[in-house]
């Protein structure tokens, strides 16, 4: 009852924004690196409902963690509340994204605002960009400027880049604005070019999430990444045409590849052959030829367990799991990885048989419990004006 909660924390709320998570069908740890890749946004949201304010403050109430904070839109540098203590971390995000609109010159209003949540925290479904965007359009649309979605989503990148401090890549923020019903997006990070690939009808995305929170999601993530740059950094010396490791086909990585320490050789090695694997994998999925699209995600796991070293054991049980259930054709680990979900493509008529035993195996191979569900693939961001009493709740809450 996300709606109910909402109302009663701001019953004379003006304005609604509606964000969703994504998964990420293919494609991991290569959008900092200029590669293509294929998240779709799930129905999982962040739902934020707002009334401007009168003076500068910006009021939040979390209600899923019932918790508040108050800043200030002329101290956002400081990353602090009014009585001068840090933000929590979840207003960070908020904050970040106001930080970042008014530096680029777009008016922020403060604003009393109260949000909530069905998209797991810390899970690899990008709760945190989902906010940022959320945030974003709520400030666009309060505001009365216009900015596309692309932009909006790159400046809310930058909140988390330059004020969070994690230095993730665009895809996240990118599928929360962009999501379209029923498709994933092929997106090239290097170009910023986009179309959609439509999800097969007979086949369904299936979530499993290990329970397992991410430890350690910052610096491992930023250690990935400089790792990246110190491969590209070498291999331009020989290649000096090459602007990101997505421009290295895999036959010339493996000619360079001595050139390179052996940590950072199998990171470059996992991009530079996820680049090529989502290529050739998108062609599959628009032939039909699902199944060899789905092992393609198989081996998308093995390379993040073996040479970007992200995985951890449960996810791998998932995985293995799932390789033995009838109607999985491909599945993996799903996002920054350290924790959080797999991604399973299953044959329809297989589903609900698949959920099943997927939570069985897990709990008996791990002694914890898995959360696994079936994604309906829904759009992106939408923001407007609200009126809890003319709102039609029971079309709101299944969005
Ligand atoms: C996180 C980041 C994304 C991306 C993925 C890994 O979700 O926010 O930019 O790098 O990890 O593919």
């Amino acid at each position: 009852m996300m709606l109910k909660a909402l109302r009663t924390a701001l019953p004379d709320a003006e304005y609604m924004a509606i964000a969703p998570g994504r998964v990420n069908l293919l494609g991991e740890h290569v959008d900092y690196n200029g590669g293509a890749v294929l998240p779709a946004a799930i129905h999982r949201t962040i739902k934020v409902t707002a009334k401007p304010n009168s003076n500068r403050l910006v009021e939040l109430h979390a209600v899923d963690l019932d918790e508040s904070t108050i800043f200030s839109l002329d101290q956002l540098a400081l990353k602090q509340d009014i009585h001068d203590m840090p933000m929590p971390g979840w207003a960070q995000y908020p904050a970040g994204v106001a930080h970042v609109l008014q530096s680029h010159g777009y008016p922020v209003t403060p604003i009393r605002a109260a949000f909530t949540s069905n998209i797991p925290m810390g899970s690899g479904l990008s709760s945190s960009a989902a906010l940022e965007v959320a945030f974003g359009a709520l400030w666009q649309e309060i505001g009365g400027w216009s900015l596309s979605r692309l932009m909006l989503a790159r400046l809310c990148q930058e909140a988390e880049n330059l004020y969070v401090g994690v230095n993730c890549g665009l895809m996240d923020q990118f599928a929360s604005a962009n999501g379209v019903e029923g498709h994933a997006l092929y997106f090239n990070t290097h170009t910023l070019d986009y179309h959609l690939v439509p999800i097969p009808d007979d086949y369904w995305i299936v979530i499993a999430d290990s329970n397992v929170r991410r430890k350690l999601t910052h610096s491992g993530y930023n250690d990935r990444r400089a790792a990246c740059e110190e491969a590209l950094a070498i291999l331009q010396k020989d290649l000096p045409q090459i602007r990101t490791l997505a421009d290295v086909p895999p036959d010339v990585f493996d000619q360079l590849a001595g050139n390179l320490p052996p940590i950072v050789e199998k990171r470059a090695r996992h991009v530079v052959e996820e680049c090529d694997r989502v290529n050739r994998a998108v062609i599959l999925l628009e032939a039909g030829d699902v199944r060899a699209f789905g092992s393609l995600m198989f081996e998308t796991h093995r390379s993040l367990r073996d040479l970007y070293e992200v995985s951890i054991p449960e996810l791998d049980r998932l995985v293995e799991l799932a390789a033995s259930l009838p109607g999985c054709i491909g599945a993996r680990l799903t996002g920054a990885g350290f924790g959080g979900c797999t991604v399973n493509l299953v044959e329809a008529s297989a589903t609900e048989e698949f959920i099943t035993r997927l939570k069985l195996g897990y709990s008996m191979a791990t002694d914890r419990t898995a959360d696994v569900f079936a994604c309906r693939v829904s759009r992106g961001v939408d923001a407007y004006p609200w009126n809890w009493n003319t709102a039609r709740m029971e079309v709101e809450e299944s969005g």
